[in-house]
């Protein structure tokens, strides 16, 4: 299941293919959400026209960057280890190797991060890494550097990403930076800043050019996808200073969805993530309307109780979240929805707790990713209220609510059983190599013998068994999107 944060792709380092004339040794892992993964390969190419191979060793390394995560206090503690393995691997033999940090808790901690760690020589926030070679620079030259400034504009539309490390068939496509929507517990608005969206154009662009390496699947991705808005450039909150012109040629999720959808009739397209109070009827009628747009929401609502969405400054009620599940199911039968949920958030009693629980009995999520909650330094949450929800508690509730949230993943999974769903082959199973591994519209993981089938293929799969989270089946022929 891909998702936001996965944990299997956690710390994974980047290969790119070697040019013949870069001399330095370049050696880039990274942490947390795609979105990361996604920026570290526009690093990696902009370090490729600047001298730099990548490496997959730390000990032969001349440069090391970590793109990091500060969603939970977890991420951050993470990323503080690496930094120690750095150091040693520095002492016992590679002492000139310098050491760079990247992404959301470079932009956190700021030059905190030169006094505290010894071993950074570098630290670069998400919006600043066109000037990673000015900064290098600097760093060669023997002084520490760093520039965490936050932009307005910057969406790298201009950068295209060199991807290797992935499996030919799926990739992610960044379509806005930053989120205003200030939930009270989150850092994200903090380290990745204000809300912009990136030129349509240079999105489908983007699109094109994976199609024509033989790409099958694009995942568009932002903070707050269905906030996105094009309106000639700057930042979301600033769209009503517009001009008349530019409101009337505004693009929105809705329309750039369709764009997508039309200009690779071939293609899948999925998007993450969703927030339940920018999500808009069109989207959900766009979706419906487009085949090759997957049948699939990741709308996380963090709680079921309307005392705490208050105080997470969610901007919708329980309430709205069921019309907007309601118009999901009338619209799109067949769509799979999943959720993120926040247990222990402060002043969470046992009444808000149940009332969480009973969303999930209403929704019957396919799929679902639960935290205990984690102040984050800076927020209001942790500026307002006092974080009083003893670890035991906070534990306790985030069991019953994975343990419900096996039951419905079990649940909606067995709907597939007996159906025929089209399934697009991205690699081998893990388990077996006699079977592929795809995911369907839903995006539910199948699997199935190989026969003369090839990953990027789109093929109709009967599903024959199912495990919680995976089906199993048998192939019945290639569905007529190949
Ligand atoms: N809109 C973003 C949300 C990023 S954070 C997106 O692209 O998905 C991903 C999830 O981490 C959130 O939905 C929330 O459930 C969880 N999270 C964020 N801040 C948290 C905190 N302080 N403690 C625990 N979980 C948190
Ligand atoms: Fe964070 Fe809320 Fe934005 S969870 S990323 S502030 S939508």
């Amino acid at each position: 299941m891909e998702k936001i944060i996965d944990e299997t792709q956690q710390g994974n380092s980047l290969v790119l293919e070697q040019k013949a004339e870069n001399t330095r040794k370049l050696f880039i892992e990274s942490y947390g959400c795609q979105m990361n993964f996604s920026d570290s390969e526009i690093v990696a190419s902009i370090l490729s026209e600047n001298g730099f191979n990548t490496t997959q060793n730390l000990e032969d390394a001349d440069l090391v960057l970590v793109n990091t995560c500060s969603i939970r206090d977890k991420a951050e503690q993470t990323v503080r280890k690496r930094l120690e393995k750095y150091n040693a691997v520095k002492r016992q033999g590679n002492p000139n190797m310098k050491v760079g940090v990247l992404g959301c808790m470079a932009e956190r901690l700021k030059s905190k991060f030169l006094e505290e760690e010894k071993i950074v020589d570098l630290v670069v926030g998400p919006d600043a890494y066109k000037d990673l070679p000015n900064l290098l620079a600097e760093v060669e030259d023997g002084r520490e550097a760093i520039n965490v400034i936050l932009s307005k504009e910057e969406t790298y539309g201009d950068i295209s990403p060199v991807r290797l490390n992935t499996n030919g068939v799926t990739a992610f496509v960044s379509i806005t930076r930053g989120c205003d929507n200030m939930c009270t517990f989150c850092v994200v608005p903090f380290t990745r800043g204000r809300e912009r969206s990136r030129d349509p154009q240079s999105i489908i662009e983007e699109i094109n050019d994976l199609a024509n390496k033989g790409y099958k699947e694009v995942t568009l991705l932002g903070q707050n996808v269905d906030s996105y808005l094009w309106y000639g450039g700057g930042l979301k909150k600033d769209f009503e200073k517009a001009t008349d012109m530019q409101k009337a040629t505004a693009v929105s999720f809705a329309k750039l969805l369709e764009l997508c959808a039309q200009a690779q009739p071939k293609m899948r397209f999925r998007f993450s993530t969703s927030n339940p109070q920018d999500m808009t009827l069109d989207v959900i009628e766009t979706m419906a309307k487009y085949q090759n747009i997957c049948k699939y929401i990741h709308l996380p609502v963090q709680s079921g109780s309307n005392r705490i969405l208050k105080a997470m400054n969610r901007q919708h009620t329980r309430e709205e979240y069921f019309e907007m599940i309601d118009n999901i199911r009338r619209i799109i039968p067949d769509c799979a929805i999943s959720q993120d949920m926040i247990t222990g958030f402060p002043t969470e009693t046992e009444e808000d707790h149940q009332d969480t629980l009973s969303l999930m009995a209403y929704v019957k999520y396919d799929f679902g990713f639960m935290f205990a909650y984690s102040e984050r330094p800076g927020t209001l949450a942790e500026r307002k209220l006092e974080d009083d929800i003893p670890e035991a508690t906070k534990k306790r509730r985030l069991q019953e609510i994975i343990q419900l949230q096996q039951e419905h993943s079990h649940y909606r999974t067995q709907q597939h059983l007996g159906k025929i769903e089209e399934v697009l082959i991205e690699k081998a199973s893990k388990k077996s190599d006699a079977h592929w591994s795809g995911r369907n519209s839903q995006n539910t993981v199948v699997v199935f013998p190989k026969g003369p089938y090839k990953p990027g293929d789109f093929v109709n799969v009967k599903i024959t068994d199912c495990t919680t989270a995976t089906l199993i089946g048998e192939a019945v022929g290639c569905s007529n999107n190949n």
